[in-house]
């Protein structure tokens, strides 16, 4: 499955921690687009979509979430909890946020603009998007 859990270099010091991020270098790509979710109900789930053609990486700032992956044939439950993690997301993931904690501040990074047109959002959609594909091949 095209997703990647990256451990980013802490530099700590007496006075606390700071965690850099740039592009093509700890963040495998251009960074075009930051957004961040906070406030989340926590019985919220979120996203449930898929990009044909987006890279994000998802860093927990704060608090915790858990993340359901789904690249139509295996599926992978991940908990972000620590800012020293970053979740990297390729092409054709179908994904869902849930058990926010009130306090998870969850922070992405994406190699696009925001397109709504690029979004699938229906999960029957999704499955049929990937078949389509590998009839390209
Ligand atoms: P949405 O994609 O539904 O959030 P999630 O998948 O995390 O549940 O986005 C919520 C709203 O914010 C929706 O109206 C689209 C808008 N939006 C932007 O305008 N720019 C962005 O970069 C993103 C991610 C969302």
């Amino acid at each position: 499955m095209n997703y990647q859990l990256l451990t980013f270099k802490v530099m700590g010091d007496e006075l606390g921690n700071l965690i850099s991020l740039e592009e093509n270098r700890n963040i495998p790509f251009n960074i075009k687009r930051v957004y961040y979710i906070y406030g989340t109900k926590t019985d919220a789930i979120r996203g449930r979509h898929s990009h044909p053609k987006l890279n994000q990486v998802v860093v927990c700032v704060r608090g915790a979430c858990k993340f359901l992956l789904d690249d139509g044939k295996i599926k992978k439950v991940i908990k972000l909890n620590s800012p020293e993690q970053g979740l990297f997301i390729g092409e054709n993931i179908w994904r869902e946020m849930s058990e926010f904690t009130p306090d998870c501040v969850l922070m992405v990074l994406a190699n696009e603009f925001y397109n709504e047109d690029e979004y699938i959002r229906d999960y029957q959609q999704f499955k049929e998007s990937l078949s389509n594909d590998k009839k390209n091949y």
